[in-house]
C-alpha cells in the first residue's frame, strides 16, 4: 500500500475576511478598524468581540515599545545596556537587557489590563504566569467560573523584544505575539486568592501553532510595521503613522512570492556545525548551481522579525537550523517560531522544522523549547528540503 502524507491539521478559526467598500482617503484603514470589521464580518463568532480588546492591548503595547526603542539611544533615557549592571540572566541563561525587562512589563500589563487573559508566557518569564481576574473578584465573584467556561479567556505567548542584542546599536528589533483560546478540556481554576496553579498555566500554554487564533509581530525599524493574521487565512501589514499614532493598512493580503528574490538568511558562522545537506544547498545557491541558476546573496540581521519581514515582502529563505552544538537551533517554538509560521503560511509561504515537518503541527512540551526552523518562499524551502532526500 502506498503511504499517503498526513493532511495538515486545520486551523482553529474559519473567518470571513472583512471588505472595505468605503475608505477614508485621509485616514486609510486603521488596525483598529480592521479588527472591528473582522468581528462584524463574523457575527456567528461572538468571541471575536473579546479579541478586539486583546488586540487593542497588543497594539497599544507595541506603540509604547516603539517609542521606548526609538528614544533609547538618548542617554538620559537610561534605557540602554544590561539589566542591573549585567547581573540579570533569564531562565534560558541569556543576559537580560534593561529593555527586555521593561518591554516585558509593558506587554504583560497591557494584556493583563485587557481583562481577557488567563495565562501569559513570555521569553522573559521563567514559567507561564496566571492572570488574576481583578475585575471578576471585584464586581462579580459568582460568575467567574462561568466566564472561564464560556471560553472568554485567552492565553498569550510573546517575545517582547526580539533581537534585543542589537538594540544598543540601533538595529531593528521586534515584538512577536500569539493568542490562543483556553484549550478544550482544560479548565483553568482560580484559587480563592485569584491565582492559577502552575500546572493549569502550563496545560493552557502548551498548544501547537495550528490552535492560534491570532498571531503577529511588530517591527521597530526606520518605520514601525505591524503584521497580523486573524485566523490564519490572510496576512495583513500595517505601518505606524506617527503623526496620528495609528497603524494604517499598507500591505493588504500579503503574499510571499512562490520563488523569491535570490536571498538566503542564515547565520553562516554555524556552517561547519550544520548537517551536510544544508551545507550542500547553501553552497549550490551561492555558486548559482541551484534550481534557478541564479547566484544568491546573503542578508542576515540577527533580528528574526526584521529578517522575516524582508522574507515576507521579497521572498527567499530564512532559517535557524539545528547543528551539532545546538541540535534544535536557537529559536523558541512557542513564542517565536509558531506565531511566525502562522503568518508565513497565511501569506502562502512555508514554515518547516529540521525534519521538514510543518512547524504549526508541532505540539510543545516545554515553554522555552527550541526548534530548528526554516521559513520562506515555497519553492525555495522545497529546494532546500530536496537536498535531504
Ligand atoms: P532574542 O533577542 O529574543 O533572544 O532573539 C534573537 C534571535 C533572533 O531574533 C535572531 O534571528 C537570532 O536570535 C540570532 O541569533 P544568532 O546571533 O545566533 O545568529
Ligand atoms: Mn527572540
Ligand atoms: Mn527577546
Amino acid at each position: 500500500m502506498q503511504a499517503t502524507a498526513e493532511a495538515p491539521a486545520p486551523l482553529k478559526m474559519d473567518l470571513v475576511e472583512p471588505v472595505f467598500p468605503q475608505v477614508c482617503e485621509y485616514a486609510g484603514i486603521t488596525l483598529s478598524r480592521y479588527v472591528l470589521e473582522m468581528a462584524r464580518a463574523n457575527p456567528e463568532q461572538p468571541e471575536l468581540n473579546e479579541l478586539v480588546s486583546v488586540m487593542t492591548s497588543v497594539e497599544r503595547a507595541c506603540k509604547t515599545i516603539s517609542k521606548l526603542v526609538r528614544t533609547a539611544p538618548i542617554e538620559s533615557s537610561g534605557l540602554l545596556g544590561l539589566e542591573e549592571g549585567g547581573g540579570s540572566i533569564n531562565v534560558q541563561g541569556e543576559e537580560q537587557k534593561k529593555l527586555d525587562v521593561i518591554t516585558n512589563t509593558v506587554l504583560k500589563n497591557a494584556l493583563r489590563f485587557s481583562g481577557k487573559m488567563a495565562v501569559l508566557a513570555s521569553e522573559e518569564e521563567d514559567a507561564p504566569v496566571g492572570v488574576p481576574d481583578d475585575a471578576e473578584t471585584n464586581y462579580n465573584p459568582e460568575n467567574r467560573e462561568i466566564i472561564v467556561e464560556e471560553g472568554q479567556k485567552y492565553v498569550a505567548v510573546f517575545d517582547p523584544l526580539d533581537g534585543s542584542s542589537n538594540v544598543d546599536a540601533n538595529i531593528p528589533t521586534g515584538t512577536i505575539f500569539g493568542i490562543y483560546e483556553e484549550p478544550e478540556g482544560c479548565s483553568i481554576n482560580f484559587g480563592d486568592d485569584g491565582t492559577v496553579s502552575d500546572q493549569d498555566c502550563l496545560d493552557a500554554t502548551l498548544q501547537s501553532g495550528n490552535r492560534l487564533v491570532v498571531a503577529g509581530y511588530c517591527l521597530y525599524s526606520a518605520a514601525t510595521s505591524f503584521v497580523v493574521s486573524f485566523g490564519g487565512k490572510t496576512c495583513q501589514g500595517f505601518t505606524l503613522d506617527e503623526s496620528v499614532g495609528e497603524f494604517v493598512l499598507t500591505q493588504p493580503n500579503m503574499a510571499i512570492p512562490t520563488r523569491g528574490k535570490p536571498i538566503y538568511s542564515l547565520n553562516e558562522a554555524n556552517r561547519w556545525q550544520w548537517e551536510e545537506p544544508l551545507r550542500d544547498y547553501v553552497t549550490a545557491i551561492q555558486k548559482g548551481d541551484g534550481q534557478t541558476g541564479k547566484q544568491y546573496t546573503a542578508r542576515y540581521l540577527g533580528s528574526m522579525v526584521g529578517d522575516i519581514h524582508r522574507t515576507l515582502l521579497y521572498g527567499g529563505i530564512f532559517g535557524y537550523p539545528g547543528d551539532t552544538k545546538n541540535p534544535n537551533g536557537k529559536l523558541r517554538l512557542l513564542y517565536e517560531a509558531a506565531p511566525i509560521a502562522f503568518l508565513m503560511e497565511a501569506a502562502g509561504g512555508l514554515a518547516v522544522g529540521g525534519a521538514g515537518e510543518r512547524i504549526l503541527d508541532i505540539k510543545p512540551d516545554n515553554v522555552h523549547q527550541r526548534v530548528s526552523c526554516f521559513f520562506g518562499s515555497s519553492e525555495d524551502v522545497e529546494e532546500m528540503r530536496s537536498y535531504y532526500k
